[in-house]
């Protein structure tokens, strides 16, 4: 296991970190990606989404959120109000599990400081942990309320809401999707 620290990563920078998942062997999923998927969208952003782990189709192209979830993702983004200089999209863990399993706890551990020097390169306002995976990385076991959101040790503010996957099954979820997010508004307008 190398031992990265948070600073050392970003001091390297985000092509530095790049490099650094990209010849990451630090848990066994290294052993069945095809890509490791490490973030979209603006460098300098208000809002960073945190979601889970690369599906199929992110695992086939090295792009995050850009199948049926995206989809999804794509909607909530229109619903806020954003453009593409106010966001941008990472996961907790940048490699595939098999079959979509959800990722284990040694292997967020092993992401972290990846995940940790993303957030300090981006430096957000606004942290949108999407599902609860993401709220795992973050708040060390404790839960945080659908919606309601954390100010961090007054730097920026964590808000747990709905990952876009749960949006496909459960239609009416959007509604309350739209609700969570309407009540929050006031963080990125
Ligand atoms: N689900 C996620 O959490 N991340 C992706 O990139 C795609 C689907």
């Amino acid at each position: 296991m190398t031992i990265r620290t948070v600073s050392e990563l970003v001091e390297q920078g985000f092509e530095g970190i790049e490099n650094e998942i990209s010849i990451c062997t630090d848990c066994q999923l290294h052993k069945t990606v095809t890509n490791r998927v490490i973030s979209k969208g603006s460098r300098s952003p208000k809002i960073v989404f945190v979601g889970e782990a690369p599906g199929k189709n992110e695992d086939e192209t090295g792009i995050p959120f850009c199948g049926r979830a995206g989809k999804n993702l794509d909607a909530m983004v229109a619903y806020m109000g954003l453009s593409e200089d106010d966001y941008s999209v990472i996961n907790t863990i940048k490699c595939r599990p098999p079959n979509n399993r959800n990722p284990l706890k040694s292997e967020i551990n092993a992401c972290k400081p990846f995940l940790q020097a993303q957030i300090k390169l981006l430096n957000p306002k606004v942290i949108i942990l999407l599902g609860n995976t993401a709220e795992k990385a973050f708040c060390n076991g404790e839960k945080l309320d659908w919606g309601a959101p954390r100010i961090v040790d007054g730097k920026y503010t964590l808000l747990k809401i709905y990952h876009p996957a749960a949006l496909i099954y459960q239609r009416s979820r959007i509604e309350e999707q739209n609700t969570l997010i309407d009540n929050n508004r006031h963080l990125w307008e």
